[in-house]
């Protein structure tokens, strides 16, 4: 049986390849290198994206649909994170998850994407929802130099994901990823990750050194062939120093 709470965004696991990483004993996919991982991708997916929302106002894909962000905002509020707490989204994308943010009393929002045009986007979606207070800067999370610091809670939906695509360097960029993290946040700040390609056992091993994990957010299930998955993982992780 499959329970869809995608919002009718096709979800895959296990479609995004992790070749290189051969210290990684819990990796279980064995797939090729995907496109999914370059700058190029993404500012041409941005780039088209734009064109469309200047066209049409329509702000493109919602990433692993909208409960993606919507249990996000619950364990939000579950966990009684204040409304002034500096909130980090890494890749933004079109910067619709820091606009529900928004408009659930968040008040100290980032975004960052090392995209342009998504930048682009995500300002002219904010500005198109009257959010100009919204900071959305062009940043390479993995080369930000100390740029991003302070944060109570850090947010990742796909990033982390496209990121382990990264054809050139896989391996090594998921180490700048976990360092660029832990400089990013506070000392017992909240990571919230939604992952399409990690099961909840390589996001802990991955995130194991300096990160206590804290709960799993539960998101729709699948059975086949006898066995029981998840379309997307949804993790909470609080930095520990
Ligand atoms: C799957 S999309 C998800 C976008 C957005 N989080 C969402 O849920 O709609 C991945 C995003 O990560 C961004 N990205 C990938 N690598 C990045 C990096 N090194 N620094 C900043 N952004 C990056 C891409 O430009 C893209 O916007």
């Amino acid at each position: 049986s499959t329970e869809d709470a995608t919002g009718g965004v096709e979800v895959k696991r296990g479609n995004m390849s992790d070749p290189e990483d051969d210290d990684d004993s819990s990796s279980d996919t064995d797939f090729e290198p995907s496109q999914l991982g370059t700058k190029e991708y993404w500012e041409d997916v941005y780039q088209k994206e734009l064109e469309t929302f200047t066209d049409i106002g329509d702000v493109g894909e919602i990433w692993f649909g909208e409960e993606s962000m919507s249990r996000v905002l619950r364990w939000m509020d579950r966990a009684k994170i204040p409304a002034e707490a500096a909130i980090l989204d890494i890749g933004t994308g079109n910067g619709a998850f820091l606009v529900e943010l928004a408009k659930h009393g968040r008040r100290n929002l980032t975004g960052i994407d090392y995209s342009l045009a998504s930048v682009e986007l995500a300002r002219n979606v904010l500005s198109g929802e009257d959010l100009s207070d919204v900071t959305v800067k062009e940043v390479d999370f993995l080369n930000c130099h100390g740029e991003l610091k302070g944060f109570d809670v850090c947010i990742d939906k796909g990033t982390f994901d496209a990121i382990s695509l990264n054809p050139d360097s896989s391996k090594e960029d998921k180490k700048l990823y976990v360092q660029a993290l832990k400089d990013a946040l506070k000392d017992k700040g909240f990571f919230a990750i939604t992952s399409c390609n990690w099961t909840k056992e390589q996001l802990l091993d991955r995130f194991c050194d300096g990160f206590e994990f804290v709960e799993e957010l539960p998101t729709p299930s699948f059975h086949f062939g006898g066995k029981k998955g998840n379309s997307v993982t949804a993790l909470i992780f609080k930095r520990m120093y």
